[in-house]
C-alpha cells in the first residue's frame, strides 16, 4: 500500500512551556513506523501536521492509507484536524473518527458517557470558573486537571487538594494557564492500570499494564504524573516505575478490568486501537479514567508496545494490526 503517516513532532524550543510539546511524537517514533511499515512492504510519506497546505497536500498526492498519530494543535478539537480533512477528501486513515478523537480528548463528556454505560469512574465536578459551589457528594482527597488534555499535562503531585480552598487554588490555576475547565475527581487510592485493545479483523484485549509507583520513592510523585511521563526511566529524579504485564491480578478481577476496557472503547466509538487509563480500588472496583484513541507508540518507551511485546507481537506486527484493521473498515465500506 502508497502510505502516508502524519504526525506532530516534539521539537525543542525553550520559548514554548515546558510540556508543550508532551503530546506530540519523537523522530524515534515516527522512524519506527515508518520502519515497520517499510518491513510490512508499503511505501511511506512522512507528513508533518503542521506542513502548511495540508487540504492541498492530501487532493494532489493519493495514498491508500494514512497512518495518523497526529495529536494536533487547536483547541477542543485538535486530534480531529487531520480526520476532518480526510473525510472530506474521502481518503481513509487508520484509528478513530473525528467524533470519537474530539469527544475522548474530553475527559468530563466521556465520563457522562460511561455514566450513562454504568461504567465505573469516579465522581467529579467540571470547573469554568473555580468559585462554584462545590458538589457536597465529592469525598476528598480530589484530583484537578485541565479537562481536554494528555499525557499528564497540568498533573502532578501537588494536583491530589484534601481541601476546599487547595481545590479552588488549583482549579483557577488550571482554567488560566490552560484556558480550559478543570475537572476534578475523586482520587482513586490503589492499582494503576492500563487496557489496549487491538481490532485486526477480531478485537483483541491486549495483556493488561500495571504500573507500578512504589519504586519511585524520593521523587515526589507516587502516580503517573506529568513528571514521571516526561522522565519516565531517569534514575537521578527517581521517576522509575515498574511495569508488570500481565498485571498481578486474580483471573476475576482481571476479566472485569478487560471488560470495562472494551465496554468504554465501544461507548466512545474508538476504532482500530485505543487504551483505557484504569484506577483499580482498594475494595477492586476498576475506575475508568479516561481512554485514548491515539495511544504513545514509541516502541520503546510507550505503554501500548510494552502490552503487544507481552502478547508476543513484534513491534511491526503491532503497526500492521492497526493497518488491516483499517483496510478491512475500508473494504466493508465502514467509517
Ligand atoms: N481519579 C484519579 N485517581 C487516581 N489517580 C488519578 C486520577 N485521575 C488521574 N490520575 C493519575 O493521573 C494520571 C493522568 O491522568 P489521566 O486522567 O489519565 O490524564 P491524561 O490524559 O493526561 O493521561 C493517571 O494515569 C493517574 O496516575
Ligand atoms: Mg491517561
Amino acid at each position: 500500500m502508497k502510505i502516508a503517516l502524519t504526525f506532530n513532532l516534539k521539537k525543542k524550543d525553550s520559548t514554548k512551556p515546558a510540556d508543550y510539546f508532551s503530546e506530540f511524537d519523537s523522530e524515534e517514533t515516527v522512524d519506527a513506523i515508518r520502519g515497520a511499515l517499510y518491513k510490512k512492504g508499503h511505501s511511506v510519506d512522512l507528513v508533518e501536521a503542521h506542513q502548511q497546505n495540508l487540504f492541498s497536500y492530501f487532493r494532489d498526492n493519493r495514498v491508500d492509507m494514512v497512518f495518523n498519530i497526529a495529536e494536533g494543535t487547536c483547541g477542543r478539537f485538535r486530534e480531529s484536524e487531520i480526520p476532518a480533512i480526510l473525510d472530506y477528501l474521502e481518503v481513509p486513515y487508520t484509528g478513530s473518527d473525528t467524533f470519537s478523537l474530539a469527544l475522548a480528548l474530553n475527559k468530563a463528556l466521556t465520563k457522562k458517557i460511561l455514566q450513562a454505560e454504568n461504567i465505573p469512574t469516579p465522581r467529579f465536578q467540571l470547573f469554568t470558573k473555580g468559585n462554584e459551589e462545590l458538589n457536597p457528594d465529592l469525598i476528598f482527597p480530589l484530583i484537578v486537571k485541565p479537562n481536554c488534555e494528555g499525557s499528564a499535562k497540568g498533573i502532578n503531585a501537588a494536583n491530589v487538594v484534601r481541601d476546599e480552598s487547595a481545590l479552588f487554588r488549583k482549579a483557577r490555576e488550571i482554567i488560566k494557564v490552560y484556558r480550559q475547565e478543570a475537572l476534578a475527581e475523586e482520587f482513586i487510592e490503589g492499582k494503576e492500570l492500563t487496557v489496549g485493545i487491538l481490532e485486526n479483523g477480531k478485537t483483541t484485549i491486549l495483556p493488561i499494564l500495571e504500573i507500578d509507583f512504589s519504586s519511585c520513592e524520593g521523587s515526589g510523585e507516587y502516580f503517573y504524573s506529568w513528571r514521571m511521563k516526561e522522565y519516565q526511566g531517569d534514575e537521578q529524579q527517581r521517576l522509575t516505575p515498574t511495569f508488570h504485564c500481565p498485571a498481578r491480578l486474580d483471573k476475576d478481577t482481571e476479566r472485569r478490568v478487560k471488560e470495562v476496557a472494551l465496554k468504554t472503547h465501544h461507548a466512545v466509538g474508538c476504532l482500530d486501537i485505543s487504551r483505557t487509563d484504569i484506577r483499580l480500588s482498594r475494595d477492586n472496583i476498576p475506575y475508568v479514567l479516561e481512554i485514548n484513541p491515539l495511544p504513545g507508540l514509541d516502541p520503546k518507551e510507550s505503554n501500548l508496545p510494552l502490552m503487544a511485546y507481552a502478547a508476543g507481537m513484534k513491534y511491526e506486527d503491532l503497526i500492521e494490526a492497526i493497518l488491516i484493521s483499517a483496510a478491512k473498515r475500508k473494504k466493508a465500506g465502514l467509517n
